[in-house]
């Protein structure tokens, strides 16, 4: 690990060997409660690293610092917040194997995919450079209103909204942070950002990379902490102005009761069902299904949670994802295993516990139920029914059930009385069909022959139901980040043009 750290030039100023530093108002600190959070590595349990367990007057500290520092941000031009976002992309491309790296120690997603991680977050930073730079207002005359003419208009032009509070999960702690902080930088804003405890370390560098790329201090600031010891803290805080976050619904929730008047951008769970019907191209639907039901083990909001096959082709569609299910590679992350360990075994327990409750109420086991240290092996269920707890929760784990239906109105129906309304997916040959059975599903995205996912990146991305609040996707998240001022000029009649026409 430190082999790897080493290749990141001037990263020994963020850390005392694997003690990590926490970075407000340019400066990287250790907490003064003395304490400390150890990350381990959910494969062997190793020590990967530790964080500042940092106290509510340290939270504080780093909120005034960022609003003290929205002024000299705003005051930059577009052109120069676009190219230190730049810079930025250059960074973590140059970087991009050794963040990887210290990703899958402190998660265990497979080393590939946390590379891959760090290079789409690059590009979301240059993408979010180019669209900022496209940015602008409106001006609108008053003469489509009776009574007002032209005389009456009104110009708009975005402002920063002052403070974001920015709050990314464990499972993308590298991209759904730079997600944020991106378009927040981009629209003027200062931010404060709270890594997840397990997946603290990766998000750390963006302190190293902003500060290098040329932010100003105060500007970017990330602090690291127990949420339940400073989350509702900084969620709560008046000087808090936007929160970005990433989550179980279930803190989403609560982040939204105590949040008061805050604009929020919430992107929560899902249960996202796919809908094959008796068209569907074979090959194509098991490839999508197994890839989207156990990438990185299951772990990501968008993955397949639910398959609801039509009558004809729910034997064929079972036997191809059971035999496509067994191939794939269970183990080390280093390796580049697909299957690898879950975040927790607390969160094995509640998988396996899913698990249990189908079979006990008779769904059939096509493979997997087995469980090494914090591995689950993938896991399918057929004849799964709406009484089972595994057709309506999620799981965030390497376990897909299958429940048969009738046909395509019983498949909405099923899909749509989820709690969830995150991504939606339709498998046929028959596009004009898929598009009537996509306008009934209540979900913010609907795929049609491919897995359900976020990006591309500029795609609009949002959940209904519980699933989320707002819209992400670059120039939808450079909105959020910021909001409309107008001015209404009322011209008189001084100096008025006499008009020939009547
Ligand atoms: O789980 C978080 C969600 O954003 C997943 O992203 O790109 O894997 O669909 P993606």
């Amino acid at each position: 690990m430190i082999e790897e750290l080493e290749k990141i030039p001037n990263s020994l100023v963020m850390r005392d060997g694997l003690e990590f530093k926490y970075f407000g108002s340019g400066t990287w600190k250790k907490s003064s409660s003395g304490k400390t959070l150890s990350v381990k590595n959910p494969y062997n349990g190793e020590i990967v690293g530790t964080v500042q367990a940092c106290s509510t007057e340290e939270a504080n500290q780093v909120i005034l610092t960022a609003n003290d520092s929205v002024e000299c941000w705003n005051e930059k031009t577009q052109r120069e917040r676009a190219d230190v976002l730049m810079k930025a992309a250059k960074l973590m491309r140059d970087w991009a194997n050794p963040l990887g790296y210290i990703m899958m120690k402190e998660i265990g997603k497979p080393l590939k995919s946390a590379i891959s991680e760090i290079l789409r977050t690059a590009e979301f930073f240059e993408a979010t450079a180019e669209a900022g730079l496209q940015q602008e207002g409106e001006a609108i005359y008053g003469d489509t209103f009776k009574g007002f003419s032209r005389d009456k208009m009104s110009i708009t032009y975005r402002v920063p909204l002052g403070v974001i509070l920015c709050i990314g999960p464990f499972n993308y702690p590298f991209n759904l942070t730079g997600s944020k902080i991106a378009p927040a930088l981009m629209a003027g804003n200062t931010v404060v950002v709270k890594p997840p405890s397990q997946g603290a370390i990766s998000p750390l560098f963006f302190g190293l990379i902003l500060e290098k790329a040329g932010v100003p201090p105060g500007v970017f600031n990330i602090i690291t902490g127990k949420g339940s010891e400073i989350g509702d803290y900084l969620v709560q805080h008046p000087l808090i102005n936007m929160i970005s976050f990433t989550g179980s619904s279930e803190t989403g929730k609560h982040l939204a009761s105590v949040a008061g008047m805050k604009p929020l951008l919430l992107e929560l769970g899902g249960k996202d069902a796919a809908i094959v019907l008796n068209d569907a191209d074979l090959e194509l639907t098991t490839k999508a299904i197994v890839s989207g039901a156990f990438s990185y083990s299951g772990q990501r909001c968008t993955a397949v949670k639910r398959v609801l096959p039509m009558p004809g082709i729910a034997d064929d569609l079972i036997k191809l994802v059971k035999e496509k299910t067994l191939n794939l590679s269970i183990g080390n992350p280093e390796e580049n295993a697909t299957i690898g360990p879950l975040i927790s075994s607390i969160q094995c327990d509640f998988v396996q516990g899913l698990i249990d409750d189908a079979l006990e109420k008779g769904a059939t086991l096509l493979c997997g139920n087995k469980r090494e240290g914090n591995i689950m092996w993938p896991t399918l269920l057929d004849n799964v029914t709406t009484e089972m707890r595994i057709a309506w929760e999620e799981p965030f784990g390497p376990v897909l059930p299958f429940i048969r239906t009738k046909n395509i109105q019983e498949a909405i129906e099923i899909s749509n009385k989820s709690e969830y309304g995150l991504q939606g997916m339709i498998f046929t040959e028959n596009i004009d069909l898929a598009f009537h059975i996509a306008q009934e599903l209540e979900v913010g995205i609907v795929q049609i022959n491919g897995r359900s996912e976020r990006g591309p990146d500029h795609f609009p991305f949002l959940g209904t139901k519980s699933s989320g609040l707002g819209t992400q996707g670059i120039k939808y998240s450079i909105e959020a980040m910021s909001r409309p001022k107008g001015m209404v000029l009322n011209l008189s009649d001084k100096g008025k043009l006499i008009k020939l026409c009547k």
